[in-house]
């Protein structure tokens, strides 16, 4: 058995009860892994609270977390590169990660230079970011709006469209007009204005990013002229606007987590700022992060 935070049924973050789950060992293709630390992240809030209810195979008596660190404990058979010891971070499309153990499909080995902060900040949106840029087709010399900028997906994001030479709006509060600028993006404010606000700097972008799920997809289209360049990462409404609602990518998780956390090991890429709290006090998280009194990546230590 091993200490975890259990969603005991759907609901408000009191539904967040400490206790024990049971981990097996890792079947073929699967690594076990000791969990150091595990991110939280707003699809996490968006399932405890009935919202997404089932989407993820989650349901009440399992475990929230798309991704966590640690070191592998134990390797399945057909595993090879990895072996006990190694400290790795892991992406969950299946969840467990608010645990202190917890068998894993997808992992990246963290290299010397990263702590185990932020190797546990980075899977789920580091996969999600390069994901969306690739899903957008950011070219050299092209315009490419991201709205929600400044958050743990937005910010990578950002940066891998830099990388590739693109001129990046980032449409985010004025409070993090400078975070923005620091990663070689343009700040443009969001909210109801965000269309007149971007075209005061350009007429049209080449491509939209959506990484806020704020209600932003009109505008998106509008700007960039058609669906055909814009993505979504959590508007409902998707359908609606005819515009691609993304998801987890099987085949291209591992080179994608790869390649971000070469990025990070080269001190090549800016995370959203964090915050450690117990894994115990998962339910004050989640009441923080709703009440938006918490504006920062938060991660779990199973070890505290
Ligand atoms: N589909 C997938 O595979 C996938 C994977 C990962 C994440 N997601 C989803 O993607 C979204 C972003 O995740 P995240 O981890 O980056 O979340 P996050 O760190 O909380 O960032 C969300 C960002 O959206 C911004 N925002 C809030 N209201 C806005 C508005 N009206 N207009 C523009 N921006 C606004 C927030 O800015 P403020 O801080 O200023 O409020 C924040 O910077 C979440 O909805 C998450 O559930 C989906």
């Amino acid at each position: 058995m091993t200490k975890a935070v259990v969603l005991s049924d759907y609901g408000p973050p009191e539904v967040l009860v400490p206790g024990e789950v049971e981990i097996g060992p890792p079947g073929p293709g699967q690594i076990r892994v000791n969990i150091e630390f595990a991110g939280v992240g707003p699809t996490d809030l968006a399932i405890r609270s009935g919202h997404l209810k089932g989407a993820f195979g989650n349901r009440p008596g399992s475990v929230l977390g798309f991704e966590a660190a640690g070191v592998v404990d134990a390797v399945g058979p057909s595993v090879s590169d990895v072996r006990p010891g190694d400290p790795v971070a892991v992406f969950l499309p299946e969840l467990g990660g608010y645990a202190g153990q917890v068998l894993a499909r997808y992992w990246v080995r963290v290299p010397q230079s990263v702590g185990a902060q932020d190797a546990a900040a980075l899977p789920a949106s580091g996969e999600a970011a390069a994901r969306v840029v690739d899903e957008t087709g950011v070219a050299a010399g092209e315009t490419v709006l991201i709205v929600g900028a400044a958050g743990s997906v937005g910010l990578i994001a950002g940066q891998l469209a830099v990388a590739r030479g693109a001129r990046v709006l980032a449409a985010v509060r004025p409070g993090d007009f400078d975070l923005v600028t620091e990663v070689g993006a343009t700040p443009v404010a969001y909210g109801p204005a965000l269309a007149e606000h971007v075209r005061a700097v350009v007429p049209s972008v080449d491509a939209v990013i959506d990484a806020s799920g704020a209600g932003v997809l009109g505008a998106a289209v509008e700007l960039a002229g058609g669906t055909d360049r814009v993505v979504t990462l959590s508007d409902p409404h998707a359908a609606d606007f005819a515009v691609r609602l993304s998801g987890p990518d099987g085949p291209h998780i591992t080179e994608r987590l790869q390649a971000v956390m070469a990025l990070l090991a080269a001190g090549r890429l800016t995370l959203r700022s964090q915050t450690v709290a117990p894994l115990v006090d998962a339910a004050q998280v989640h009441r923080d992060l709703e009440s938006r009194t918490l504006r920062t990546k938060v991660l779990l230590s199973a070890q505290a």
